[in-house]
């Protein structure tokens, strides 16, 4: 139980006629200065109920309430001031960490259903951008954050293996490309046919013709086009796969847009059956006034369908086939309006679910404040900027702790955390700018921080030959642990509201706040001391060892134990 429900329990107890719990509840705040206890209830609340001045009801109140959980009650002028016993919520605290360990903030309300996430879901042929990394990362740890609270996450990297791109590629590749550059570097060697075959394009018109006709080839399943197809996709995939290692990241499915190439007929039946295509300018569009949007488009004159048909197809397959509890997607802001449509569209065919459909949107990586381009040639490669990030963390590892042993691997385990922790730690929604040598700090809100705070604690507990005691009773008065206390105790809501808002920056600022408040301990505190509360003293830094580990754990970093 949290502090404010304590709170309200031993008002309610007393008030019951007048006010319920919830009633209670919305009326506590939390007091800006601690000088003025943990929790406060202004009285106005009852003044029309008891017909008598605030301050008087706040008097007689604090006469009545049962004081066994508290220190002090102060009277305030209207307020009542509740100063919690430290002693007493400490050890009701700590006993919990200690007994359920890293399943603390589970939520134990049994299985909530699957969870598809569309995350990652790059192009085959091209570099993963920083917006992939984006939607990789967040992606991941909302799964993890969703597996905490009983939902079953469904990792699907939903990849754009297919389109009018590859009549272009095939091309290009017969023209100008050789097996060998292919192979040694897939992705650059395919973006520089990309990137020629529009430039030869523009001066000559018959390629484009040449590039239609190969797609058509491969939509129609011929053996030559659908083996270079299939060869260009197995080479991308090797490329993607070096950095999802890196990252440590893995799909429960593939499935990509080629995989629904089969299931477009049903889609377009379905809504034929239903009456929702009409035509417009020969294609054919699902009409969307009703919501407010732009028609949908979903088969060009050329019988071609389009993303939206594609996505459409996907939706209905994860429905059948996962029986989700909620569909999410993890894809930038920029296609918030595709993402409006699928649902609206989905809706008009009757199907309900669509309303269990969430785009979970995210803003830009820039460079000075600028969107970083893919174009020209300008690609920041993702494997660069993450051997980078291992580099810079070994040069600083080796600095602080040159003997330590497996460094190579901490540097990796850094070096990557401080990338992943980076893109984080903001509310996803904001762009933000990235300056490896900012992203990799020790210093300052940074996952190198946090891991540091967590390897220093580890360190204390091995210093100490901690030795965890379900049994033992746990009681710590002092201000200074209480102020760390207060991050342990609120980590279920931490959870809770990170779930609700599908928003990982709740659990990477949990992890800051609790590596601050656990630094400023360990600086003004002796925690090895030998007196009566070592052990207590104890418990508590190996609280915070469990809680830092488990926010790494849910944003996708490790917790090295000793860097
Ligand atoms: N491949 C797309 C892109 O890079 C993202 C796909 C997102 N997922 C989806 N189901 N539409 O823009």
């Amino acid at each position: 139980m949290n502090n404010q429900n304590i709170v309200a329990k031993a008002i309610y107890d007393v008030v019951k006629e007048d006010l319920t719990l919830e009633q209670i509840l919305r009326f506590l705040e939390t007091p800006k200065s601690v000088d003025h206890g943990d929790v406060a209830f202004p009285a106005f609340g009852l003044a029309k109920a008891y017909r008598k001045a605030p301050q008087q009801i706040a008097q007689d109140l604090a006469e009545k309430i049962d004081g066994a959980n508290f220190e002090k009650i102060e009277v305030v002028g209207p307020y009542l001031n509740f100063f919690m016993d430290k002693g007493a919520v400490t050890q009701a605290v700590l006993g919990q960490v200690i007994k359920e360990k890293n399943h603390y903030g589970d939520a134990s309300i049994g299985n909530q259903g699957a969870v598809p996430i569309d995350m990652s879901s790059p192009n085959i042929a091209k570099p993963i951008s920083m917006g992939h990394l984006r939607s990789t990362v967040i992606g991941n740890s909302i799964g993890f954050i969703l597996e905490k609270i009983g939902y079953q996450p469904i990792r699907i990297n939903h990849l754009g293996d297919w389109g009018t791109q590859f009549g272009k590629l095939i091309v290009a590749y017969k023209k100008w490309g050789s097996e060998e550059a292919l192979q040694q570097e897939p992705i650059a060697e395919l973006l520089k046919l990309y990137v020629r075959f529009h430039e030869e394009a523009e001066e000559n018109d018959a390629l484009n013709d040449e590039a239609r006709a190969w797609f058509k080839q491969l939509e129609e399943g011929e053996a030559e086009a659908m083996r270079l197809w299939k060869w260009f996709r197995d080479e991308s995939m090797k490329e993607f796969n070096k950095i999802y290692d890196m990252l440590e990241v893995s799909f429960d499915s593939l499935n990509g847009e080629a995989f629904y190439n089969d299931k477009m007929d049903e889609v377009v039946e379905l809504l034929e059956e239903k009456h929702l295509l009409s035509m417009s300018q020969g294609a054919e569009i699902v009409d969307l006034t009703s919501y407010d949007l732009n028609p949908a488009l979903i088969r060009k004159s050329d019988g071609a369908t389009l993303y939206i048909t594609r996505d459409m197809a996907a939706a209905l397959y994860r429905k059948r086939t996962y029986q989700f509890a909620k569909s999410l997607y993890v894809v930038g802001n920029e296609q918030s309006y595709h993402f409006k449509q699928l649902k609206a569209v989905l809706l008009e065919m009757g199907f309900d679910w669509s309303n269990d459909m969430h785009h979970i949107p995210f803003g830009l990586i820039t460079k000075d404040g600028k969107k970083l381009s893919t174009r020209q040639g300008k690609i920041v490669l993702l494997e660069e900027v993450l051997n980078e990030a291992i580099a810079l963390a070994n040069k600083q590892i080796s600095e602080k702790n040159p003997d330590l042993e497996n460094k190579e691997e901490v540097a990796r385990q850094v070096g990557v955390g401080a990338v992943i922790f980076h893109d984080l730690k903001n509310d996803r929604l904001n762009s933000f700018d990235f300056t490896l040598e900012e992203v990799v700090r020790f210093e300052g809100e940074t996952g190198p921080y946090v891991q540091y705070a967590h390897a220093r604690a580890m360190s204390i507990l091995t210093k100490a030959d901690f030795q965890l005691d379900e049994a033992k009773e746990y009681r710590l008065n002092d201000e200074g642990s209480w102020e760390v206390l207060k991050h342990i105790q609120r980590y279920p809501e931490v959870i809770l509201q990170a779930a609700e808002k599908y928003e990982p920056s709740v659990i990477a600022k949990h992890a800051i706040k609790l590596a601050q408040v656990f630094n400023k301990y360990y600086a003004n505190t002796k925690i090895l001391v030998d007196d009566q509360e070592k052990e207590a003293r104890l418990a508590l830094v190996y609280a915070v060892t469990v809680l830092l580990k488990e926010d790494l754990r849910l944003l996708g970093l490790h917790a090295p134990e000793k860097m």
